[in-house]
């Protein structure tokens, strides 16, 4: 792994376009789940998981770990932050551009109860003053551009617009929306309808989130949007995102047509990515659920489901999956 300041030349602006991007999903989407979406497709841009500011102002180590990239790879390199202290987002900036990412998102959407209760993630919906602050002083701290991501709005979308426009003001450069308010979560279907109005309505990239599931999806709801960015639909399926690309920058609207076998290699590629940033132990421990995705509705997939969510090492996997009659 390495830990260079790189000195990076990202634009949000200048990004090709539509910009498909991996969303930052926290306890998913560490490095080598985003350098195995990198392998497959390496025109996709991709985020962190969302980084605590007080735990890196105070230079919490797992956080700082959390952050490690590979510089070649994984270009171009968000990273999410949140939390609500303007003073810890300056010195949160700091730390994050110093260790050479490309750009900085701030997390306004996040619903979960523990973070909302802070007044962090999707509470900062509710309090656009201080959501206009955080913006303008991570900008102020750091010369790499700062994006928001967000939702359409606490229980409505009818704000969306005034408070993205106060994020602009502050110095935000580009904004992805979850097509859904906090009050939804996750219910419901994602409504793009408020963020295609938002583009019409400001200068700078948006980006659409929510629901995007293959490759006629993203063509569908790509609109007069900058990009899109997809989370779930990758989950036992990091294909998708080859298809993705493939429907949005090549006019290629077929399914993917991978066969297990041809997936097999991928998967194993996870794993040693895995092993190489968090050790055997810890590494072979967090792949196993996404072993157990990766056979979902292959023949015999809960016989393997329960061999794979007991390996302990990379050969073990190899032999599982080797083992299938293909
Ligand atoms: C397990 C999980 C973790 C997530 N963590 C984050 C996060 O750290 N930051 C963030 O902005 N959104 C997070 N999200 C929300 C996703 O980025 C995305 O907005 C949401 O899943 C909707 O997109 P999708 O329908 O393509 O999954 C998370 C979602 C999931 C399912």
């Amino acid at each position: 792994m390495l830990h260079l300041t790189v000195m990076t030349s990202f634009s949000w602006a200048a990004a090709s376009r539509p910009i498909i991007s991996l969303a930052p999903m926290a306890g998913v989407t560490d490095a080598s789940y985003r350098q195995l979406i990198k392998r497959i497709a390496p025109e996709v841009m991709v985020y962190s998981e969302f980084l605590s500011t007080d735990a890196l102002r105070y230079g919490a180590k797992k956080t700082l770990r959390m952050m490690h990239f590979d510089p070649l790879l994984e270009r171009p390199f968000i990273v999410q932050i949140f939390g609500k202290k303007p003073e810890h987002f300056v010195e949160a900036a700091k730390v994050v551009e110093q260790m050479g990412a490309d750009g900085i998102d701030i997390n306004m959407g996040c619903p979960a109860a523990r973070v909302v209760s802070s007044s962090h993630g999707s509470a900062l919906m509710k309090n656009p003053e201080l959501a206009a602050e955080l913006v303008a002083s991570t900008a102020s701290a750091v010369s790499i551009p700062v994006s928001v991501k967000t939702r359409l709005g606490w229980d409505s979308s009818e704000n969306l617009i005034p408070f993205c426009e106060k994020l602009i003001a502050a110095g935000a450069s580009a904004l992805a929306v979850h097509g859904r308010t906090f009050m939804q979560k996750f219910h419901g279907e994602a409504d793009y309808e408020p963020i295609y109005e938002l583009k019409r309505r400001v200068q700078v990239p948006v980006i659409g989130n929510g629901d995007i599931r293959s490759g006629a999806d993203a063509v569908a709801k790509l609109g007069n949007l900058d990009g899109v960015m997809i989370g779930r639909a990758t989950f036992g399926n990091p294909w998708v995102m080859r298809e993705i690309v493939d429907a949005l920058l090549h006019g290629k609207t077929v399914p993917s047509t991978m066969t297990f076998a041809e997936k097999i290699p991928f998967i194993i590629q996870h794993c040693r990515f895995a092993v190489e940033q968090k050790g055997e132990r810890r590494g072979m421990l967090e792949m196993r659920r996404h072993l157990a995705s990766y056979v979902k509705g292959i023949p015999g997939a809960a016989e393997l489901r329960a061999k794979l969510v007991r390996v302990e090492s990379v050969a073990a996997v190899e032999d599982i999956l080797g083992s299938i009659p293909l």
